[in-house]
């Protein structure tokens, strides 16, 4: 199974410090980091990423936010990878993120929430495929 996702740790988790934590959490179940880069991605990057959010009041805040420092972006394989992932993430408010979650375990502000995971298969690939410019069946590194 080829499912990819696509997780990103937002400027807060690479200024505090998070990023081996995520990795390692991802590495330790047993998913496949298939692509890694760290980059400052342009307002317009952002704005593509988070198309869907245009109308939200939270928009310019949630830009400006993921604008502030890198980001490390990757993409990891495996199964049920997109599903996983995000129980692995924990809910998007970190106040609702059960403790064990990276959110859970790390933050407290749905406006600082550390880390961006896929919602959805479809979404995994087309988010990989916007960070990484390349179409997820590439990957060499694909697995059963
Ligand atoms: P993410 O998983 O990257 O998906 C959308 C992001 O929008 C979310 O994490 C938060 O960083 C941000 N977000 C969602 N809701 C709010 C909100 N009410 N206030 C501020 N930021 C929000």
């Amino acid at each position: 199974q080829k499912e990819v996702t696509f997780i990103m740790v937002k400027p807060d988790g690479v200024q505090r410090g998070l990023v081996g934590e995520i990795i390692k959490r991802f590495e330790s179940r047993g998913f496949q980091l298939v692509g890694c880069k760290m980059m400052s991605p342009s307002k317009e990057h952002l704005e593509k990423h988070y198309a869907d959010l245009k109308s939200k009041s939270f928009f310019p805040g949630l830009i400006k936010y993921m604008s502030s420092g890198p980001v490390v972006a990757m993409a990891w394989q495996g199964k049920s990878v997109v599903k996983t992932g995000r129980a692995m993430l924990g809910a998007t408010n970190p106040l609702e993120s059960n403790p064990g979650t990276i959110r859970g375990d790390f933050c407290i502000d749905i406006g600082r929430n550390i880390c961006h995971g896929s919602d959805s298969v479809e979404s995994g690939k087309h988010e990989v495929e916007l960070w990484f410019g390349e179409k997820t069946e590439d990957y060499s590194l694909c697995t059963e």
